[in-house]
């Protein structure tokens, strides 16, 4: 039998206090249940970037119209972008559907069991391989996000900076995982992120590890963990484009299917750059509808003001025009969204 050291005592008492505290999550197995890898994977896919919370509905929606890997794959592009539609980063959503495809056709529908397979299907890395391989084929694999990184480098209360900390973090983690319920295991750690060991005022007294946390014992819980100060992110402007037809259809057309909100949905935007620059769709007598819209992106902020003309006789347009109460159905980013409800309140 293998040493017990005191990584073997804190994923012990981590397991112990995940039995009587584990949330309840639509797409987490409960006690006993065997986990599905296709809602493993869905939700780790959801997760990366977005938060539970908003995560719930999105997936409810998503195994209620394609319960199974084959009806994901089987499901055109443009129904999945749809579904999709809010929550962000949309290249995951294209990720998504390729990887449906290679599951079901490569692996004749079922996900390989392995972290090494599964990094190599589209939109998996590293985390989100050892976070299925863990909670879905209970490999002794880690999945270290943002939240286990805080939880391990308090626990060790590290002083090293993010990301300089982030190799030390994953080997330390990787060193916790215990020979049994490693799926659990890789489950407790985010659940003692988001309940315990959050962010701002972590509830210590709570904590399963006690004076085992040497942050805890330290007194720097909450000054942890440190980060590497980042670049400001640049605003960058531009202008959008609101065409009426005469009879109130409005100009939509589809972004390139890469890069950002690839595939998706746009009224027609022109460059966006330090200053901005006029690019309509046609010449018409734009006016500026009042206010502007702003989105933050990972890499910059945006602001546009939005310009909106009507046609007056027909014209040859790049595009599709779609009726203003049929807008809700299209694949419109949140960015959209937003210029669409500028437009609307006036
Ligand atoms: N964050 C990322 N993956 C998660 C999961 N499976 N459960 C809860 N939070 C998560």
């Amino acid at each position: 039998m293998a040493e017990r050291g005191p990584e073997n005592e804190a994923a012990a008492a981590l397991l112990r206090w995940y039995d009587g505290a584990r949330r309840v999550l639509p797409w987490r197995a409960l006690p006993g249940e065997v986990a599905d890898p296709y809602r493993v994977w869905l939700s780790e896919i959801m997760l990366q970037q977005t938060t539970v919370a908003v995560v719930g509905d999105y997936f409810r929606r998503f195994v209620a119209r394609w319960p199974t890997v084959e009806a994901l794959a089987a499901a055109p592009l443009a129904a999945v972008l749809q579904e999709w539609a809010g929550l962000g980063y949309y290249a995951r959503a294209r990720n998504l559907h390729s990887c449906a495809h290679e599951v079901a056709n490569r692996y004749n529908s079922q996900f390989p069991d392995n972290y090494v397979q599964l990094k190599e299907l589209p939109g998996i890395g590293a985390y989100t391989a050892g976070a299925i391989a863990a909670i879905a084929f209970n490999r002794r694999e880690v999945a270290v996000d943002g939240n286990v990184e805080r939880v391990l480098i308090r626990y060790y209360n590290m002083a090293t900076p993010l990301p300089d900390a982030k190799p030390e973090v994953r080997s330390r983690a990787q060193a916790m995982v215990p020979q049994d319920r490693p799926g659990d295991f890789a489950q407790a750690l985010m659940d003692l992120g988001a309940t315990i060991c959050t962010p701002r005022s972590p509830r210590c007294p709570q904590c399963p590890w006690g004076s085992a946390c040497a942050a805890r014992a330290a007194g720097t819980a909450a000054d942890l963990p440190r980060r590497r100060p980042r670049p400001a992110r640049p605003t960058r402007h531009g202008f959008v484009y609101w065409l009426e037809r005469q009879d109130g259809a409005v100009l939509v057309r589809q972004r390139p299917a890469r890069g950002l909100l690839g595939g998706m949905t746009e009224f027609p935007t022109g460059p966006w750059g330090e200053t901005p620059v006029a690019a309509p769709p046609v010449p018409a007598r734009w006016r500026d509808v009042p206010g502007t819209v702003e989105h933050t992106f990972t890499h910059f902020h945006l602001i546009l003001q939005v310009r909106r003309a009507r046609l007056t006789k027909p014209a040859k347009i790049d595009g599709r025009f779609v009726a203003p109460d049929r807008l809700d159905d299209e694949a419109l980013p949140s960015l959209m969204r937003k210029v669409m409800a500028r437009v609307l309140a006036g």
